[in-house]
């Protein structure tokens, strides 16, 4: 994106091939909000909106698009930022002070008229793609303390007179990312979580907006936004009808129900990224541009197999063939197994601590269980290293049993309040990350294991929420703290251990999100790897998070389920496998012949294609949203290869007349072909492919490469 600043008109302009942003400061010094959109040509575009337009009209009125909402004089909708001083004043007039621009990034500092408050607007850019990121620092520099009794990142405004729809994506441990839409009416509309963490599992901090439900997958504009925290958040989506119709603002940021930090002087509260974006073709061009964003700037920090491809090892885990039922023999048994099928890396779940044969003991005593496994760790990472497999390992570093060495001689560690019953739940309590102390010796024991354990992989996983945070916990920003604390871990492991793969879990997809991405090899989707449900799940985790990102344990699950108890055949168990990173959760010890030679010459196909699928965009060809089947079309990059995925189940119609699917993204002039069948991509994309599916959990899957 090109930042320019007009000093003739006071103007600030973000532009891209395909987007535009804009603001300027009015005559009051106040920094107010011109334009979100499609790209405009120049400078005096502008002027008929500096000069005429009734509602932004530089004036006392001019602050209802307020860059930086701040209550200040008549601006009366959700502020981004809320101060208390110490006198008892309670508003703002944060006027514009100075600027920067510099490497894809500009910086304006704002200061308040009388109170000594500084707020820096920073704004990033990523190369040429149609997104600007921005973030505040909001500075105390006077020496009496002042409370914020809100700090959000960033306001958005979307253009005037439409009548806008929501698109989120909600839900719970083991239905995460459903769908939500609705249509936005004058009113305040807020997603929020207040659990401390394991925010994605209920809200995906990420809105997409497009104007009366009208556009598309191919057509249409949408406007989007994502804010890049795992922790408690807030976004509010307020409609306020003024002069013209349906003026949408939508601000985002951390929760304030969940902290209002005090600043004494000198500090500062540094807000996370909330980044907005803009398709002008559909949602399925928003996937691609967030796609991009990923494989170019945010994945390749992370990208440690393959130098940037990053192809995703064949995991098979312990936990869903076994859960807490494991020990050193049965491991040792595994492993060749796990050679005999083609996979690539063997990850002991939970259950290999001291003590721990089931929920209620061994979180916090990081060692392994000296009665089941005496040969120690050690032991089994140089079994899985000798039949050339890479080593993981799952850990909860948060958390901690009431029923431990550690919670015994460390009782004031946890999240609570002195008067009151610490809670478990799943008999479990938190650990308070936001101590420096707690965080730094989850540090010291994480480098030990890592390091004695030899470990290529490593899985984090998190799997409770809190209410009690502990005294003055709003004040202290204690669920701020904890989330920095737990992101400063994470950098340091890779900063540390750069060849170390690592998966971020929280209770399966609780911390899926963009405030974790870039700091992990995978990302888990859900506990739920039932493929009549991954239709969901998958292709909406897959709307903003590239596919080889979607961990799990067992992505080719067993089959009855254990979350929902459905048997599915293996053929489509397989093919859901491979939209995702590919892992087994079958028990394969007690697997037949026919099962292990079918897993085996599965992963080899998958091996063949796996580079081309964990680099492609994904196209929602039929949703499931629309029908009783969904197809997925995976294009590699460079357009040489696409795979296409077909699901269906409950299918009323024979399956002729299902129509022809149309691909898309396709090189026109390219010739492809599957399995002896040639078609030109023009063809593909215009005539399309005919595909059979037919009754219950039916699937297929076809490879095509250009010729
Ligand atoms: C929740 C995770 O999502 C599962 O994959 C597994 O690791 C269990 N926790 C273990 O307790």
């Amino acid at each position: 994106m090109k930042i320019s600043y007009d000093e003739t008109r006071k103007l600030f302009r973000m532009v891209s091939s395909e987007m535009e942003y804009a603001f300027a400061v009015n005559q009051y010094g106040r920094l107010i909000n011109l334009y979100w959109g499609a790209p405009n040509r120049s400078e005096s575009d502008y002027d008929i909106l500096l000069s005429y337009n009734p509602v932004i009209k530089p004036g006392p009125r001019g602050v209802q698009r307020a860059e930086y909402p701040s209550r200040d004089s008549f601006d009366f909708g959700e502020p981004c930022l809320r101060a208390a001083f110490d006198d008892g004043a309670e508003t703002l007039r944060l006027v514009y002070s100075s600027h920067v621009i510099s490497g894809g990034e500009l910086r304006v500092t704002l200061r308040d008229e009388y109170y000594p408050l500084e707020v820096e607007l920073v704004y990033t850019t990523w190369g040429d793609l149609p997104l600007v990121g921005r973030r505040a620092v909001i500075k105390n520099t006077g020496s009496e303390p002042v409370r914020l009794d809100s700090a959000k990142s960033a306001a958005f405004w979307l253009p005037y007179g439409r009548r806008w729809r929501l698109t989120h994506y909600a839900g719970d441990w083991a239905s995460e990312y459903q769908k939500q839409q609705q249509l936005l009416t004058q009113s305040s509309l807020r997603l929020e979580t207040s659990q401390l963490t394991d925010a994605a599992a209920h809200h995906t901090p990420f809105f997409a907006l497009d104007a009366d439900g009208g556009s598309t997958e191919e057509l249409g504009e949408v406007y989007f936004g994502m804010l890049h925290w795992s922790g408690d958040f807030q976004m509010t989506f307020e409609t306020q009808h003024t002069q013209q119709l349906d003026c949408l603002g939508v601000t985002g940021g951390v929760s304030d129900y969940m902290s209002r930090p005090v600043l004494c002087g000198g500090e500062s509260f540094v807000t996370p990224l909330f980044t907005c974006g803009f398709s002008s073709r559909g949602f399925g061009h928003m996937s691609e541009i967030l796609y991009d964003w990923q494989f170019d700037y945010i994945l390749p920090r992370g990208d440690k197999t393959d130098k940037g491809h990053g192809e995703r090892p064949i995991i098979c885990n312990t936990w869903y063939p076994y859960e807490f039922d494991i020990d050193e023999k049965k491991l040792l048994d595994y492993i060749p197994k796990v050679k005999r099928i083609g996979g690539e890396l063997f990850v002991i779940d939970d259950g290999w601590m001291s003590g721990r044969t089931n929920d209620r003991a061994g979180l916090g005593d990081w060692v392994a269980d000296p009665k089941r496994f005496p040969g120690g760790l050690g032991k089994i990472a140089d079994a899985v290293h000798d039949a050339g497999l890479l080593f993981g390992i799952w850990v909860e570093p948060e958390m901690v049993n009431p029923d431990s060495d550690l919670y015994r001689a460390h009782p004031d560690w946890i999240l609570s309040e002195p008067n009151r019953n610490p809670l478990t739940m799943r008999s479990q309590y938190i650990l308070d990350m936001s101590r420096e102390d707690i965080r730094d010796w989850a540090i010291d024991w994480l480098d030990e294991l890592i390091e004695s354990a030899k470990l290529d992989y490593l899985k984090w996983d998190m799997n409770r929420q809190a209410n009690e945070l502990g005294l003055y916990a709003l004040e202290r920003a204690v669920s701020v703290k904890y989330m920095r604390s737990i992101e400063y871990i994470w950098r340091h492991i890779n900063e540390k251990y750069p060849d170390l793969l690592l998966e971020n879990c929280a209770g399966g997809g609780g911390r899926a999100d963009f405030g974790m991405l870039g700091f992990a090899d995978r990302m888990n989707r859900s506990d739920n790897a039932d493929p009549i449900d991954v239709m969901t799940i998958h292709e909406n985790y897959s709307t903003f998070f590239v596919p080889k990102l979607a961990g799990g344990a067992g992505n080719v699950s067993p089959s009855p389920n254990g979350i929902n108890g459905r048997a599915v055949p293996l053929e489509f168990r397989i093919a859901s496998g491979m939209t995702g990173s590919m892992s087994i959760g079958i028990d394969l010890l007690t697997a037949d012949d026919a099962t292990l030679e079918r897993l085996k010459s599965a992963i080899a196909e998958f091996k063949l294609h796996r580079r081309a699928l964990q680099n492609s965009y994904v196209y929602r060809i039929a949703s499931v949203y629309d029908h009783s089947y969904q197809v997925l079309e995976y294009l590699e990059r460079d357009k040489n290869e696409f795979t296409v995925f077909a699901f269906g189940h409950n299918l009323h119609q024979w399956d002729k007349q299902l129509p022809r699917f149309r691909m898309r993204g396709l090189d026109p002039d390219a010739v492809y072909e599957s399995d002896g069948v040639r078609m030109s991509g023009a063809a593909l994309m215009n005539i399309g492919i005919q595909l059979r599916l037919m009754g219950d959990y039916t699937s297929s899957v076809s490879f095509w490469h250009r010729v």
